[in-house]
């Protein structure tokens, strides 16, 4: 199947809503930017400047252009932008599968934002896109994240060594995936 080159709208429980990147999210990633852990292992800028964040915006509305990603939005029940959710899609072509990843806002957290929002991404990624599995991988102290990933569904298959660099160093991550068999 083509893989459409736009972001969809996507329901999400408890009123979670899913949206594509807007130039009114500035301030999401402001506070993003702040937190310790989100700008080592994503490419939100920190210190976030105006110029910064229209590159990050630009970025992310790029990956969907050129058929590498789905960076959305996570919108809580009262309209505000939370979080992030991406489904990385760039291997797909070659081996089928996609990665995940996602961040809520420190002041938006605990309200099952992150939940919410890997259980749509994944719904749609596995249903409308029909990929046959997605991953995603976590350090092993991130209980946050973990719980999120065993929320929605995912099965953990094992402790990848040294997986990814995060502050200049290789860290082994857990990768979770959830499948079309599961
Ligand atoms: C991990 C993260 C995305 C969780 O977002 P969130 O919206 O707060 O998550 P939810 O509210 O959906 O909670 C999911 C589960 O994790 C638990 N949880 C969330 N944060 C937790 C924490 N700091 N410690 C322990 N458990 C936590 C929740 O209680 C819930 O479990 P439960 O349903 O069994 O009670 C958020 O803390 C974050 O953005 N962290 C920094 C970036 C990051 O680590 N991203 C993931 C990289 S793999």
């Amino acid at each position: 199947m083509e893989l459409p080159r736009t972001v969809p709208e996507l329901p999400a429980a408890h009123g979670f809503r899913l949206r594509r990147w807007s130039w009114d999210d500035t301030e999401l990633l402001r506070e993003a930017a702040t937190d310790p852990y989100i700008p080592l292992t994503t490419t939100v800028p920190s210190p976030c400047t105006p110029a910064a964040a229209a590159a990050y915006l630009q970025r992310q509305w790029r990956r969907t252009e050129i058929g590498t990603g789905y960076p959305f939005v996570i919108v809580d029940p009262a309209g505000r932008a939370v979080g992030d959710v991406g489904l990385w899609v760039g291997e797909v072509p070659l081996r089928g599968w996609a990665t995940v990843g996602y961040w809520v806002a420190p002041t938006a957290r605990r309200r099952g934002a992150a939940t919410a929002a890997l259980g749509a991404v994944t719904a749609w990624a596995l249903g409308e896109l029909a990929l046959p599995g997605i991953e995603l991988y976590v350090e092993p102290g991130n209980t946050g994240s973990i719980r999120t990933a065993e929320r929605a569904a995912y099965r953990c298959t094992g402790l990848r060594p040294a997986h990814q660099v995060v502050d200049g160093r290789p860290r082994d991550m857990w990768r979770y995936v959830r499948t079309q068999q599961q």
